[in-house]
């Protein structure tokens, strides 16, 4: 697959490195280059600060193709990190109408890319997907399996926002010194029942 990468900063080489080792052809598009990386892109990734979305997804249309969202929009309050907007991905998809948006990617830090570990106390890692287009959702699907990682659909891009506030409060955990992975039991003993979807 041809992917084009909106940022040159650390999450876009992270995955970006991952997608070369996997045989994918990639373009980085830094400032200047943004209209040039997203043209080449089959799928493009969009990697950049959120202050700088609405200036950048003015520079590039999409035409259809698949955009994947792996921002966060983290804001310091009193010490602490909270989400800066209610949701980025919707605020993306509207500002990209010709990109089928895909959040994907925001919950692990740009190291952990950057390192080949991928199974954590025998669990492979998994990597949620919310976005609303069966075709975008197999392709992005496709990308995290290239990282040796396991995708997860978790609903519409409606629930991104979720995603975007898991993200900001697990970091938040992290800082304290709290494992996030310690805060919930293992499927089987939760007590919710799959429905397989
Ligand atoms: N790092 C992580 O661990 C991590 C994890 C999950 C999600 N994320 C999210 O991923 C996104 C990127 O994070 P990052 O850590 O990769 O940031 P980064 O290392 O600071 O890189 C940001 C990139 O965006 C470019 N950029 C900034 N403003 C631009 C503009 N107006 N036009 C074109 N390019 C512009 C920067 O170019 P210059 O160098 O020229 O400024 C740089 O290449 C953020 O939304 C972040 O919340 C990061």
């Amino acid at each position: 697959m041809r992917i084009g990468i909106i940022g040159a900063g650390q999450m876009a080489r992270a995955l970006g490195n991952g997608w070369v080792a996997a045989g994918h052809e990639v373009r980085y598009g830094g400032r200047g280059e943004v209209r040039d990386a997203a043209e080449f892109g089959d799928v493009t990734l969009l990697a950049v600060p959120v202050s700088s979305l609405t200036d950048v997804l003015a520079e590039t249309t999409f035409d259809g193709k698949t955009l994947i969202d792996c921002t966060n929009a983290f804001a310091p309050d009193e010490g602490e990190m909270v989400l800066a907007e209610d949701a980025v991905a919707e605020r993306v998809a509207k500002l990209a109408p010709g990109a089928r948006v895909v959040k994907a990617f925001n919950l692990c830090a740009a190291e952990v890319w950057e390192s080949d570990e991928r199974e954590f106390e025998g669990r492979r890692l998994v990597v949620p997907l919310c976005g609303d287009d069966p075709d975008s959702l197999v392709q992005v699907e496709e990308l995290v399996r290239d990282l040796k990682a396991q995708p997860a659909r978790a609903g519409g891009l409606h629930r991104a926002r979720y995603l975007e506030a898991m993200s900001v409060f697990v970091v938040g955990l992290w800082f304290t010194g709290t494992d996030a992975r310690a805060v919930l039991p293992p499927l089987e003993a939760a007590f919710a029942v799959p429905d397989g979807g």
